[in-house]
This record gives C-alpha cells, sequence and structure tokens, in this order.
C-alpha cells in the first residue's frame, strides 16, 4: 500500500499535488512519500517484534535509499542501518541513527572504511572473508578497539531471483562458504581486538519464495548452536533482507511481511538469541516515484514510441534487470495505447517498457514511473552529461527538496583541462 492517489483528476503524493511539483521543480524528478516509509517500516518492524530474544533490530539498507531525509524519517521511528560503504556510514549516522544501531555489511570493505566504523563504535561488522579478519583484526589492535563481529555465511542455496540480484548461490561472492564457519570463528577469536559474536546471512533480493531463506536461518541455527558448542559466545543472528515488492499489479503478490515473520518464528522459535533483519526495498520501494514529461511521440516503422525527459541514467533497472514499473499518467486517461516507452539517451537500451498498452499519452503530458523508491535515485548516473535529478519528500501537505539537481556547470566543474591542452 502506498499514498500516490489520483485526487481532483491528477495524482498526488499524499496532500500534494505531483502536477504542482512539477511546475515547482521541473521534471524529472523523484518524489517520496514520507508517510509510506513510515508505514512500511512500521508494518515489518510490528511484524518481527518480539522475535529471538525479544529485541529485534531493523537496520534499513541503505543502499535501497540513501536519501538524507529518507534515513532520517528511518531514524525517528529507532530504526538501524545496514551499511556497505564509509559513505553509507556517513549518511546513517548524519540522519541520527545511532552507531549502537548500525551493521556494516561488504565483500570489500577498505581499510579507511573498517577504521571509520571502528571509531564511529557501529553494532557490528558482517565480515565476508578470512582476509577481512585479519585486516579488521588489525585495525581493532592498531586503534585498541574491541570489535563484535558477525560472520556471513555463503549459504549455497539458490534464492530462486533475477541472477544479478541473487547473493546466496555456492559461486556468489558474498559470505564464507558455510563449511568453514568453525575455521573463521577461530581465527577471528585468535585476534585479540574482534569478538565473534554472531551469524549472518543474505541470499537476494526481490524474493518471492521464503523456502530458501528459511533454509538459510536454519543453518544460521545450527552453526550458531555449533559455535556455542565450541566456546563462542554467540548474541545475534543476521537474517538479511530480500523481501520482494509489488511491481506489476496484474502478478501473484509477494509474501507478506506477516509470512515472513511467521516463517521466521517458526524457525527460531526458542532461540536466546537477538535477531536483526536489513530490509531495503521492501521499506522505500512503494514510497517512491519518479515523475517525468514527455517530449514528444513518434512512430517507427512498426512501433509507436513515447520519449519521456526521463533515462536509464535516471532510473536504470528497466536497462539492467529488465524490471517492470508501471507506467501512468499524472491525470489519468480513459485511451490506450501500445507502447514504446523510451529516454533521450543515445542508445537502444535506454527504454523503460516495450510495446506495453500505456495511457495515450502526448508531449507535454506529465507521467510517473511507480515503485521507484528503491534502487532508484541512488542508482542514477550523469551518462550523456546529464544532471542528477532532484528528490522531493511530501509529508501531507507540505513538500521539501531533499536532494538538488546538480546543474551542468558544477558538474563541468569538476573536470580540468590538461595542463599540455
Ligand atoms: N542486506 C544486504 C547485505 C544486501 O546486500 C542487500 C541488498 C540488502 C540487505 C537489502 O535487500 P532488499 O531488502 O532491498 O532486497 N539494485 C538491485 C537490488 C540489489 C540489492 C543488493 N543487496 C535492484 O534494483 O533490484
Amino acid at each position: 500500500m502506498d499514498h500516490f492517489d489520483i485526487r481532483d483528476g491528477v495524482m498526488h503524493a499524499e496532500g500534494v499535488s505531483l502536477a504542482a511539483l512539477a511546475a515547482a521543480v521541473g521534471t524529472p524528478f523523484y518524489c517520496y512519500s514520507s508517510a509510506t516509509i513510515r508505514r512500511h517500516y512500521q508494518v515489518f518492524a510490528d511484524a518481527v517484534a518480539g522475535l529471538g530474544d525479544g529485541d529485534p533490530l531493523v537496520a534499513f539498507a541503505v543502499k535501497a535509499n540513501p536519501n538524507l531525509s529518507v534515513l532520517a524519517t528511518l531514524a525517528a521511528l529507532g530504526a538501524g542501518a545496514d551499511v556497505v560503504s564509509g559513505g553509507e556510514l556517513a549518511r546513517a549516522l548524519a540522519a541520527g541513527i545511532p552507531a549502537d544501531r548500525i551493521v556494516f555489511s561488504g565483500v570489500g570493505k577498505q581499510v579507511h572504511e573498517l577504521e571509520a566504523g571502528v571509531e564511529a563504535g557501529i553494532l557490528q561488522f558482517n565480515v565476508e572473508s578470512e582476509a577481512e579478519i585479519d585486516m579488521l583484526g588489525a585495525v581493532a589492535a592498531r586503534l585498541g578497539r574491541v570489535v563484535e563481529i558477525s560472520i556471513r555465511i555463503n549459504p549455497a542455496v539458490d534464492p530462486r531471483t533475477h541472477g544479478k540480484i541473487s547473493t546466496g548461490g555456492a559461486d556468489a561472492k558474498f559470505g564464507i562458504p558455510w563449511d568453514r564457519v568453525p575455521a573463521a570463528f577461530a581465527q577471528a577469536a585468535a585476534h585479540p581486538g574482534l569478538r565473534p559474536i554472531g551469524l549472518a546471512a543474505h541470499i537476494g533480493s526481490q524474493l518471492f519464495d521464503l523456502g530458501p531463506v528459511e533454509d538459510t536461518i536454519r543453518r544460521l541455527g545450527t552453526l550458531a548452536q555449533e559455535m556455542t558448542a565450541a566456546g563462542h559466545t554467540i548474541k545475534r543472528i543476521d537474517c538479511g533482507g530480500g523481501l520482494g515488492v509489488p511491481y506489476r499489479p496484474d502478478q501473484p503478490l509477494p509474501p507478506s511481511p506477516a509470512d515472513y515473520a511467521a516463517m521466521v518464528a517458526r524457525v527460531t522459535a526458542g532461540w536466546p538469541w537477538r535477531l536483526m533483519f536489513e530490509p531495503g526495498r521492501m521499506i522505500v520501494g512503494n514510497a517512491g516515484v519518479l515523475v517525468s514529461s514527455v517530449i514528444l511521440t513518434k512512430d517507427g516503422a512498426s512501433k509507436h514510441f513515447i520519449v519521456v525527459d526521463a533515462a536509464m541514467n535516471d532510473l536504470l533497472r528497466p536497462s539492467l534487470y529488465n524490471a517492470w514499473h508501471d507506467f501512468r499518467a499524472l491525470a489519468p486517461r480513459a485511451e490506450r495505447r501500445v507502447a514504446t516507452i523510451v529516454g533521450p539517451i543515445c542508445e537502444t537500451g535506454d527504454t523503460f517498457a516495450e510495446d506495453r498498452e500505456v495511457e495515450a499519452v502526448g508531449a507535454g503530458d506529465l507521467v510517473a514511473f511507480m515503485t521507484a523508491g528503491a534502487y532508484g535515485a541512488t542508482m542514477a548516473s550523469t551518462y550523456n552529461s546529464r544532471p542528477l535529478v532532484p528528490e522531493v519528500m511530501v509529508n501531507g501537505d507540505a513538500w521539501a527538496i531533499v536532494s538538488q539537481r546538480n546543474q551542468p556547470a558544477a558538474m563541468l566543474a569538476l573536470d580540468a583541462r590538461a595542463a599540455w591542452l
């Protein structure tokens, strides 16, 4: 459920007309509904409340939407953060997420990023390789700190999602193969500055099938028992993120947070450990849209093209994953036609939808790509020297620009003419 509805003939985000926003900030722009973000966080947090030791941590996966106001909205609700870079760590802290609710994941953390996390005093690092154990051990020793770590396992399961966002297979780059966990714990425990206190997994994103997640959480529990028997003190089990969201109204719904929590409750009944979750997409996916204008329409040999002012650099998911984003006119039209929706970028991959039946929009019409709140603005680039688009947040009848459109001149100013030119 979201808060993008047609009122008085035009799509609104909560109480604010997206057409009025387009007039104020220009297109394209992202618009986020804070009521939707709050609702989705609350639904998830309520669903998992009381599981494990009774005090689960919901650590929002910052990569899904790192905007400072999005993070601050979640911080106010008590969310933690799952970060994967020094940049995301800085954003989470700046947004007011307490360090002791931050977990640092990632397969290639650099020494300066490990140092930043240790110095900030974050809750834990999810360590993904034997080499990282030694790197972090050295950093902790140098800084004179004791750091709690979880071992992210590679559970060797098939999460049955798109190959590019599947992370749990045996050949994925993520985690330590689960049968090497005992050795990894022993290796970590030998570092005076490391305390191996937990296990973590994240098997993929946009998951519709809870079976592989269940297998993975069971594996984490078995390993936690084994590590306890081996003399280690286990405190936390991190179940990762991955719950899918509906992108297409004509397709079956993904499991709900309640379905997911019921599965976790069944698998983890009686566990004494604190449970952690890292949802990203399900918190912010439906909370954002990308608003664009139709520049022109044209007819090819056999296709009708709608050329919009947003492009693959603004919303990469259709080009990269063949992802579906619903395309709607801000002022709904009864007339429909089959069209191919493209941006202005000079490659054929700059296609949002191919031969799709959509509302028959024309030059100057305002349109929206739906469900663009997760992995939208955060994956944008400046390809074709197109400026990054602004992000706007709505809260009831109020709105604010929460990220500025960068200007071509500012982008050009980052370049320099080499002295010999
Ligand atoms: N935790 C870890 C360690 C992750 O790598 C991810 C996502 C999450 C949590 C959050 O997963 P979520 O709940 O959002 O599914 N760019 C792709 C998605 C990549 C996801 C990467 N990892 C897309 O646009 O579909």
